[in-house]
């Protein structure tokens, strides 16, 4: 198995993580956990979204928590932008790159941003060229591209037409979506081998959410396809609002754990991910998943003590 030596990961989960949360997480939390995940080797950290706090109030802090960050140096904070409103406005609190998000199904175009998918990519373009203009860089998403909750199943060409398209606007990295965690190792590794048509490997990431536990198998088989960017959530948190019941992310803890054990370099320290990971599990009053290590060791120990000295009785 040849893997890519070193990963980028990006982490997502101030921004998809927790963008679905139904109560609104104070910004003093949004800001601790970010500076929380600077402190622990990430490069790209997704802190926020300026799109309109009507359709997701709990990112209706953005500009608070672009000012308060500690940036670290050599760290990133993309935010998301859907039209050239939310880039100015990111722009003011001194966003130094942006995202855009298209979707590669007409319905989920609709939903989530209120218009076509050629609507969007007009509302796009003009962002790109006033990013262009004071040099900041854009990253694409391309949404459901493993599948959308209302079309169902998306066609491949669609999504590397899509794809292609953003790229050939101006966006340095292209980011496929599995939006709602349908898609499998063998349809995550079809869609890649579709993009990689129009795109090179190193312009190509990808985005899973979890539903079915298939996330970490699908990086995996896109790993060996040579992707060496993923997103991810720490503590797995996450969904879209406009995608119901779409689980969170893959979590970056898990991720962080299956690349050390392949020996692939991340620059990422997994005990500061994982106090990350608790300490956002903790505020939101959730059980960590890291938890389910600690309770199998603690279980472990119990069993142990309980367990009669059979090797001195005889
Ligand atoms: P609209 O209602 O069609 O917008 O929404 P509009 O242009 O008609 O404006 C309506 C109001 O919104 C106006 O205010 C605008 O000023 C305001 P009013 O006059 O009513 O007071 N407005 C804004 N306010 C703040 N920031 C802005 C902005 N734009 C307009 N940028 C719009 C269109 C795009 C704004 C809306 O649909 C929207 O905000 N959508 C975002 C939805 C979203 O954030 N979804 C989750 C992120 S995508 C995702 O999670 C998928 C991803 O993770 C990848 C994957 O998993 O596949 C990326
Ligand atoms: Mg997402």
């Amino acid at each position: 198995m040849i893997l890519p030596k070193k990963v980028k990961i990006v982490e997502v989960g101030p921004r998809d993580g927790l963008q679905n949360e139904k109560t609104i997480v104070p910004f003093e939390v949004k800001i601790e956990l970010i500076n929380r995940l600077t402190d622990t080797g990430l490069t790209v950290i997704e802190a926020t979204s300026f799109v309109s706090p009507k359709w997701v109030p709990q990112m209706a802090d953005n500009a608070k928590v672009m000012t308060w960050i500690s940036r670290g140096g050599g760290v990133r904070y993309p935010v998301l932008v859907p039209n050239l409103k939310g880039f100015e406005a990111a722009m003011a609190v001194r966003a130094e790159e942006v995202s855009i998000f298209a979707s590669a199904s007409e319905t989920f175009s609709q939903k989530n941003l209120n218009c076509s998918i050629e609507g969007s990519l007009a509302r796009f373009s003009e962002v790109i060229e006033a990013a262009k203009g004071r040099n900041v860089p854009v990253r694409g998403y391309v949404s459901c591209a493993l599948g959308c909750p209302y079309e169902g199943r998306i066609p491949p060409a669609a999504v590397a037409q899509l794809a292609a398209r953003l790229a050939e606007l101006g966006c340095y990295e292209i980011s496929l979506g599995d939006t709602i965690g349908v898609g499998t190792p063998a349809e995550a590794q079809s869609m890649i081998d579709g993009v990689a048509e129009y795109l090179p490997l190193d312009r190509i990431a990808a985005h899973f959410h979890d539903t079915y536990g298939h996330a970490l198998a699908n990086i995996l088989a896109v790993l060996e396809q040579g992707v060496a960017t993923f997103d991810s959530s720490v503590a797995g948190l996450g969904g879209c609002p406009y995608a119901a019941g779409a689980p969170g992310n893959v979590a970056s803890e898990d991720l962080l754990r299956m690349l050390n054990g392949l020996g692939v370099e991340t620059g990422v320290d997994l005990d500061k991910l994982v106090a990350a990971g608790h300490f956002i599990s903790d505020y939101l009053g959730r059980h960590h998943q890291e938890s389910r290590q600690i309770d199998v060791l603690l279980l472990q120990q119990n069993h142990r003590v309980s367990q009669p000295d059979l090797h001195g009785a005889g």
